[in-house]
């Protein structure tokens, strides 16, 4: 024991699509557009009366179900979220008991895009110190509730979904490690303003709709790729390792230029880069783990293969994770 890996991985998006042309007849943009500047064709929406940890409690079943446990045998969970149910509990609390769990800890973190990937790092860090054998990370986001509908510039890019792993302690080298970064002084070029205590919901700030994503694109379009890059170079450093011995890059898909950005910036094939944003846009921390599950799904990893996954977001936070494939 000592090691960690990946036993089982799972997503939910939920059946409803919103593609670009129903988006056509709620603000000014075009099908062109959006495909051409983002990659985007259609994301899903999570339905009234449903709610972020509802999905999640869908990924993570069948993440269980894909790692042959059942729920009982988790040890802990760690939820990925910026749109939780409620400001508290923690959503990762709603789902501990949605799955019928008790007597384990469950938190939430709050890392924007990046939290799946921060996730992953706290949940190695626990298993290392042995108490635990199973754990769940979870990424879940409803982020049509924190679009704008108004606003073309954000509402587009965003949709729903959830996506989980289990990992086990094992003999074998699996979760290999992580780099994870954050820079706070870009908090408010991409940030919802209102809510929380520095600016408590009130009329004014539902009528100024604060409540939504705020996002200065341009120049997080540049930063996206500068950290991205600087993610999997510095993960490559510290595992000794070249860009040749990585067999797939699953990036978070905020914009399909930004994943080209980086494949250029790493001068590595961009068929090494998974990509599915054509099909559910930008979910924040979701766009990684429901990539990771529709690669392996697809039979994209090989035993013994290297995958490395890599995101950012809001905070600004990145970071990388290097995991070798041990299903
Ligand atoms: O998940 C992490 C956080 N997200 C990101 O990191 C996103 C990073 N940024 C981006 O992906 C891109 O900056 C966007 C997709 C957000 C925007 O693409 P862009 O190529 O940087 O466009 P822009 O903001 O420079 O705008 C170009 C033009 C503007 O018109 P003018 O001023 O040139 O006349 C915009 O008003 O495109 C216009 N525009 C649109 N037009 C049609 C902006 N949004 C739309 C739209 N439809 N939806």
């Amino acid at each position: 024991m000592g090691n960690t890996v990946i036993a089982g991985t799972g997503s939910f998006l939920p059946p409803f699509v919103l593609n670009n042309h129903d988006l056509e007849m709620m603000v000014d943009t075009s099908d062109e557009w959006i495909i051409t500047r983002t990659g985007i064709q259609e994301r899903r929406i999570c339905p009234k009366g449903k709610a972020t940890s509802d999905m999640r409690v869908e990924a993570a079943k069948s993440a269980c179900k894909d790692a042959g446990i059942s729920p009982e045998e988790i040890d802990f969970i760690i939820c990925a979220t910026i749109s939780p149910d409620k400001f508290f509990p923690s959503t990762a609390c709603i789902i501990q008991a949605k799955l019928g769990l008790k007597n384990i800890p469950a938190f939430d973190i709050s890392a924007a895009c990046s939290g799946f990937i921060f996730g992953l790092e706290i949940a190695q860090r626990l298993m290392t110190e042995g108490r635990y054998k199973t754990g769940l990370v979870i990424a879940s986001e409803c982020m049509s509730r924190l679009a704008d509908y108004t606003d073309r510039s954000t509402c587009v890019l965003l949709g729903d979904g959830a996506g989980a792993v289990v990992i086990k302690a094992s003999d074998e080298e699996g979760l290999m490690g992580s780099y994870i970064s954050s820079d706070g002084s870009y908090e408010d070029i991409l940030n919802a303003p209102a809510g929380g205590s520095a600016n408590p919901s009130s009329f004014d700030t539902v009528e100024k709709r604060m409540h939504f994503m705020k996002m200065e694109g341009a120049v997080l379009f540049k930063i996206a790729i500068q950290t991205m890059c600087e993610s999997i170079n510095t993960l490559l450093k510290m595992f000794n390792l070249k860009k040749e011995d990585i067999a797939l890059v699953v990036p978070h898909q905020a914009n399909l230029r930004i994943i080209k950005g980086v494949a250029k910036g790493m001068d590595m094939p961009s068929e090494k880069f998974y990509v599915n944003i054509e099909k559910y846009g930008n979910m924040s921390a979701a766009c990684v783990p429901v990539a990771l599950d529709e690669a392996s799904k697809k039979g994209l990893f090989r035993k013994g293969d290297l995958i490395i996954t890599v995101s950012f977001g809001g905070g600004l936070t990145w970071g990388a994770n290097l995991i070798k494939w041990t299903k």
